[in-house]
């Protein structure tokens, strides 16, 4: 086999994406710790990677792949907490009994996969979690950004360093609009059910040199189990973080909470391989600021605000990637330089077919050390 090459992605026209590439001739159920290598260092230097033709890769190599990013982690990324019948994750995820760090996501009815039967999948639909819906009648041509996120329980368990996504089946392409519904006017066309990718490095990159300071000097506190906590409570449009209307679960209906589960991680997070800083937050589930000087910013809608401020230039529609999928695809994301979001509307009879695969880290992420820009 001739030796793997590494492509980056060619921008679209209009598009400033400075991310994202292709991986070429690599044999994954054989894995080398050459071609690995090549693997690891394209995905911390391009952040996203797509290797084509994975239709036969079993859900064993591709955990075995996932895990070689982080040999200590062993168990699924949300560990057993996605079993919570409260989870909003919950309704999203089928596990293959065989390899259980593996789940099967995706949309319609499938008879049998993986030794699961009778699986009737729902592809997650920005209605069900925005406060203010697209209406019905343009739902099949018009979609939202569901909800950014980084892969990540963000309580107890460390965020996950890759994820691995491979399309098993896709719907036949067709496109919808993306609005982002906030005012700005702005919108994409993207492929149905696309995944959207932006990076987090660019979102620092675009912050001004105050914010810099800011976001350097600052830890995010996250809500302990937060995907309960935040169960009833809306998205903005743009799909990147929640309106404070003061739904969100109290503490005492939540599951007891151990104070030393939760955490609290820097904003801005080193790439292990190029050392560059990334704007790394998970919107949604944010509940703390801790700054600098050691206080606290607790009044949660001033927390949301300030975190939608620094994040939102960074997923205005040139800078982001919506991969669009094509059976056999295998994408690789840095999950500790990306944010990322489910995107789209199937309507009836589009079959879709996903396998995802991330790990609990053994770690927590690098803190980014530098104290301006680099
Ligand atoms: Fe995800």
């Amino acid at each position: 086999m001739a030796l793997p090459t590494v492509e980056p992605l060619t921008p679209p026209t209009g598009s400033s994406i400075d991310f994202g590439a292709t991986i070429n001739n690599v044999d994954l159920e054989n894995l080398t710790d050459d071609t690995f290598s090549t693997i690891s260092n394209a995905l911390h230097t391009y952040l996203v990677v797509i290797i084509k033709n994975q239709n036969s890769l079993t859900p064993k190599a591709q955990y075995e792949l996932t895990r070689r990013f982080d040999p200590s982690a062993t168990q699924y990324g949300h560990g057993k907490t996605v079993d919570a019948k409260r989870s909003i994750l919950h309704p999203d995820l089928k596990t293959i009994p065989h390899q259980p760090q593996v789940q099967v996501i995706g949309h319609g009815f499938v008879k049998e996969y993986e030794g699961l039967k009778d699986i009737h999948l729902k592809h997650p639909h920005h209605r069900t979690f925005h406060r203010d819906a697209i209406p019905d009648e343009d739902d099949y041509d018009f979609t939202r950004f569901y909800r950014w996120h980084i892969d990540a329980a963000l309580y107890d368990f460390y965020p996950p360093r890759v994820t691995t996504l491979l399309a098993v089946r896709v719907p036949n392409g067709r496109r919808q609009t993306l609005r982002y519904d906030d005012g700005s006017g702005e919108t994409m066309d993207v492929p149905l059910g696309t995944t959207a990718f932006v990076s987090g490095e660019r979102m620092f990159e675009l912050l001004s040199e105050e914010d810099k300071e800011f976001v350097l000097g600052s830890r995010i506190e996250y809500a302990p189990h937060p995907y309960i906590w935040m169960s009833p409570a809306h998205s903005r449009p743009t799909g990147l973080g929640l309106y404070s209307e003061n739904l969100e679960l109290p503490d005492s209906e939540l599951p007891p909470i151990d104070p030393a589960k939760i955490q609290v991680l820097p904003m801005v997070w080193a790439n292990p391989v190029t050392g560059k800083p990334a704007l790394q937050i998970h919107p949604s589930a944010v509940r703390k600021i801790h700054l600098k000087d050691g206080s606290v910013i607790d009044d949660l809608a001033r927390v949301r605000e300030i975190v939608y401020n620094l994040q939102r230039p960074a997923i205005s529609p040139q800078y982001v990637y919506a991969h669009d999928w094509e059976e056999g695809d295998l994408v690789l994301f840095h999950n500790r330089g990306v944010l990322h979001s489910v995107v789209g509307a199937f309507g009836e009879g589009e079959v879709r077919l996903f396998r995802q695969c991330n790990l609990a880290a053994g770690e927590g992420p690098l803190g980014y050390t530098g104290t301006s820009a680099a």
